[in-house]
C-alpha cells in the first residue's frame, strides 16, 4: 500500500497541453494509462499506482492546485495571470515548461486603424476572455477601454461589431487570418508553467522534489 504522504495528483488540461506534457511526465517515468481524449474519465491510472492525473478546464488547473486537490499542474501563463487577480497564493511555478507557446495579442479587422484610434485618444471596445490581462495593458498604455468579457470565439467579436479590438492568443496567425483580422499589438509572451502546491511540496518533498527536476531536465530550449 502507497502511503499518503506519497500519493500525488497532477492537474492536467486535455488538448495541447496534455500531448506536450506527456515527454516530460515520461521523463519522470510517468505514463498514463489512458488517453483524455479517448477515455471519458477525469481521473486517470498511470503506471505508479500512487500517481494519479486529473483531467480539468485549463482555466481550472490553479484552482486544483491552490487548494491543493492537485499537488502540482501544468498551466498557461495566460491562465495563471487572469488567476492571480483572485491570488495565486499558495502556487509555486517553479519552472517554464516551454510547451504551449503562443502570444497574447490585440487583433482588429484588417480595415480597423488601430493606431490612429489610440492615437485620437478613442474609447475602444475591446472583447476577451483575459480581462484582467486586457485590464493591465491597456491602463499601462494610459488607454481607456470598455472591456468585454467572452468565453470564447474572440475574433467574432470585431466581425459582428460587438468590439474594435480583442486580446487572444496567437499562435500559427490562421484563424486571424481566415476571419480577416490582423494583430495590432503583442502583449505577452505565452507558455505554460509546471505549478506546485506549496503545502505539498514541504509535506510530499520526497517525491515531488524528483519530479520537478526530472522535468527541468525534459525542458526542451
Ligand atoms: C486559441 C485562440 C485562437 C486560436 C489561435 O484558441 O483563442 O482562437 O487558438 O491559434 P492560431 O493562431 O494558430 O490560429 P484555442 O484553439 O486554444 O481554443 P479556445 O478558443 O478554447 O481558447
Amino acid at each position: 500500500m502507497a502511503e499518503a504522504g506519497n500519493r500525488i495528483t497532477i492537474a492536467l488540461s486535455k488538448g495541447r497541453i496534455f500531448d506536450e506534457t506527456l515527454p516530460l511526465l515520461a521523463a519522470a517515468g510517468i505514463v498514463p494509462q489512458d488517453d483524455p481524449e479517448k477515455s471519458r474519465k477525469l481521473i486517470l491510472d498511470t503506471n505508479h499506482a500512487e500517481i494519479k492525473l486529473v483531467i480539468v478546464r485549463a482555466s481550472d488547473v490553479p484552482t486544483y492546485v491552490q487548494y491543493g486537490a492537485a499537488d502540482l499542474g501544468v498551466a498557461g501563463k495566460d491562465v495563471l495571470l487572469e488567476h492571480e487577480a483572485g491570488s495565486n497564493q499558495g502556487l509555486y511555478a517553479p519552472l517554464d515548461l516551454n510547451i504551449g507557446k503562443c502570444r497574447m495579442m490585440v487583433a482588429t479587422r484588417e480595415d480597423f486603424d488601430y493606431a490612429a484610434a489610440v492615437k485620437r485618444g478613442a474609447r475602444l471596445n475591446v472583447a476577451t476572455k483575459y480581462v484582467q490581462t486586457a485590464r493591465e495593458h491597456f491602463a499601462k498604455k494610459g488607454m481607456h477601454v470598455n472591456l468585454i468579457k467572452l468565453y470564447g470565439s474572440m475574433e467574432l467579436a470585431p466581425l459582428t461589431g460587438l468590439a474594435d479590438a480583442i486580446v487572444d492568443l496567437v499562435s500559427t496567425g490562421n484563424t486571424l487570418k481566415a476571419n480577416k483580422l490582423i494583430a495590432v499589438e503583442e502583449i505577452l509572451p505565452i507558455s505554460s508553467r509546471l505549478i506546485v502546491n506549496r503545502a505539498a511540496l514541504k509535506l510530499k518533498r520526497a517525491a515531488i522534489q524528483p519530479m520537478i527536476e526530472a522535468f527541468e531536465r525534459a525542458i526542451k530550449p
